[in-house]
């Protein structure tokens, strides 16, 4: 096996009156448990990138990510496990040392950039990237939050391993993941993306953007109503939800993604919104390691 390829994450069944009411079945697909440390869909993304730069001889990545993110971890813990030079340019201005993830990345070995919000929007920009280049030479970029072509190769493997379903669903930020595993689904299985973020209606675009053939897939969706006020923004009872979710059903969540992912789905079954006889799959994209940096700034 290529130490890139991690043996498949679990699938877990939950059973609900709720969803025996609505007579649908549910299970979960617990890529949170798809390695010790590199969780979730940032594996997914981070896979075939890492791949890209080792057929490109390179030996250092660089990446961009905002101060509590997973993808941040993610990049650090993988950047430690495989011995990459890691650097990340983090929106600042200043670095927080006692932040849990910024912690985390730099005890991985991770060298973090703090940069102004002003530099950090420039990010995506090709004369940013060219000076950034003069400063990390050979050097391979990876984009905030991972969300490339190669990323969408992982996210295709993803909804191949799954088994035959009616619907899958998961959590859609930049909407990499969506994209990428539209690939890998059968036509007849809807896929069903929750966005986190409010206005995200636009992300249909990027959607296609990323994955062109989806204009012309009919078995997609994005539901852009849920997103509980914004990007990071969570109401008590959706983090209720999450704390009755790990203790009833040993499904541990976080408010951000795929909390506002599982309540969503909830209240979908109970609308009636899935057809009697649905077997449904949700994607638990990772992402555990932001309760800290919630209850570190006190949010939980
Ligand atoms: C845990 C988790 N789930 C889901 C997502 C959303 O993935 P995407 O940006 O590919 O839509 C993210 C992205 O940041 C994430 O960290």
């Amino acid at each position: 096996m290529d130490k890139l390829d991690f043996p498949e994450s679990p699938l877990q069944q939950i059973t609900a009156p709720e969803l025996d009411t609505a007579g649908v079945s549910l299970h979960i697909k617990r890529d949170d448990l798809l390695h010790p440390t590199i969780q979730g869909n940032k594996w997914r993304k981070l896979k075939y990138n890492l791949k890209a730069m080792a057929v490109e001889n390179k030996r250092a990545l660089v990446t961009f990510s905002g101060p509590f993110s997973n993808h941040l971890y993610a990049t650090a813990m993988a950047c430690k496990q495989f011995n990459i030079q890691g650097h990340a340019v983090i929106r600042g201005p200043q670095l927080d040392l006692n932040n849990p993830t910024i912690r985390m990345a730099s005890a991985c070995g991770m060298t973090l950039h703090a940069v102004s919000r002003k530099e950090y929007r420039l990010r995506n920009e090709p004369e940013y990237l060219a000076q950034l280049e003069q400063q990390f030479p050979d050097t391979f970029v990876i984009p905030e939050g991972g969300s490339n072509h190669f990323a969408l190769a992982g996210c295709k493997e993803l909804a191949q391993s799954l088994p035959d379903s009616d619907y899958v669903c998961c959590a859609v930020g930049s909407g990499g993941t969506l994209a990428g595993m539209l690939e890998g689904l059968a036509p007849d299985c809807q896929l069903l993306g929750i966005a986190v973020l409010k206005g995200a209606q636009y992300l249909r675009d990027d959607i296609q953007r990323l994955n062109p053939q989806a204009s012309g897939r009919t078995n997609w969706q994005l539901l852009c109503d849920h997103h509980e006020g914004g990007y990071g923004k969570f109401s008590a009872p959706l983090w209720q939800f999450c704390q009755r979710m790990r203790r009833d059903h040993a499904l541990p969540l976080e408010p951000i993604y795929t909390g506002k992912l599982m309540f969503a789905l909830w209240q979908l079954v109970a609308q009636g919104y899935f057809p009697r006889g649905s077997r449904i799959i949700a994607i638990h994209s990772g992402g555990l390691q932001g309760l800290d940096g919630l209850r570190y700034r006190g949010l939980i």
